[in-house]
């Protein structure tokens, strides 16, 4: 099973969980079966924008592991800041479940709810359709609204900078957030930014955590290296990396054997790790390979410090 941490709100979160993003419907309810009934995984993270949160919920279901064990948790998309409850409530009537453990505001970003496109609408030059003049801390106080009726037991955000944070939202939020998910790993460890939100009692979760899909972290050098040495694979060291850093570590998979190993791997690898193997880890990223993976258009404003110029 996955060791846990505190979050702000004293509820327990598993430290390592199951990724859906990018696994096909047809696949992620296997996956959810075999992670909870065969695999000890008591944490799944989901969002709206996946597409695929009724399979999710369907493996749930399957596994028969009771919903009061199961840390779940989803993401409102960029097209609902305007209505969170109804959002929420369509992403619950999907999972089949009555409340979250955690929602989160997927982007710090309003996309034009009534563009071209429900998911992802577009201006006539091509560019997102972002409502600049939105307020992220509005979206916040209907996320606090829905925590307070008890539909989710967390809240928490998604993509969002420390600049972000600090002068949008923690200056309005009533509720501090509980977790802030980004995208961690070897290549872009963002180490001052971790450094910063738990100085906030903020947990950060890493989402692509393996580096996402064909990635180049399992190649690594550092921490192939360190693989070898201690006798775990290159992904758990990768895995472990972040978990020996109190880092919620949601690494996706549809393979059963990789579901498996992921858990205990991450969890065995992070024991292992030494402080200088840790330091020898952060170095990789301070060395130059920094390498943000995920970069969707709306992203550039978001107050990243290596977020590609375009
Ligand atoms: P698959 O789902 O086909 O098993 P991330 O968590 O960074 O988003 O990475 C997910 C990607 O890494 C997916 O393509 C997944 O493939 C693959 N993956 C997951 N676990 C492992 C592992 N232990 N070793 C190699 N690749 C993995």
């Amino acid at each position: 099973a996955s060791p846990t941490i505190k979050l702000n709100t004293g509820a327990e979160i598993p430290l390592i969980g199951l990724g859906t993003w990018q696994s096909k419907p047809d696949e992620v309810i296997n996956a959810v079966e075999y992670a909870l009934k065969e695999a000890g995984y008591r944490h799944i993270d989901c969002a709206w924008a996946y597409g695929n949160e009724k399979e999710v919920g369907e493996g749930v279901r399957r596994s028969g592991v009771p919903r009061s064990e199961i840390f779940l948790t989803s993401k409102l998309w960029s097209t609902h800041h305007q209505r969170v409850e109804e959002a929420l409530d369509e992403s619950l009537a999907n999972l089949g479940v009555d409340y979250l453990d955690l929602y989160l505001i997927h982007w710090p970003v309003h996309l034009n709810p009534n563009g071209n496109d429900p998911k992802f609408p577009t201006r006539p030059d091509g560019s997102r359709d972002v409502l600049t003049e939105w307020k992220l801390s509005d979206t916040w106080a209907q996320m606090e609204a829905v925590l307070a009726k008890g539909k989710v037991r967390a809240i928490g955000v998604s993509n969002v900078s420390e600049k972000i944070l600090e002068r949008d939202l923690l200056p309005y939020a009533k509720v501090v957030p509980a977790v802030n998910q980004i995208e961690l790993h070897l290549y872009n460890p963002q180490v001052k930014l971790v450094e910063y939100l738990q100085s906030k009692g903020i947990v950060p979760q890493a989402y692509s955590p393996l580096g996402s899909t064909n990635s180049p972290l399992l190649q690594d050098e550092t921490a192939s290296a360190l693989a070898q040495q201690h006798g775990v694979s290159t992904a758990d060291v990768l895995l472990g990396y972040l978990v020996a850093k109190n880092i919620v570590t949601l690494p996706k998979s549809v393979t059963p054997a990789r579901i498996k190993s992921n858990l205990e791997g991450a969890v065995a690898a992070a024991k292992k790790l030494t402080k200088e193997d840790i330091a020898k880890l952060d170095g990789v990223a301070a060395s130059g390979k920094q390498n943000r993976l995920i970069q969707p258009p709306w992203g550039v404003d978001l107050g990243f410090d290596n977020w590609p110029v375009r």
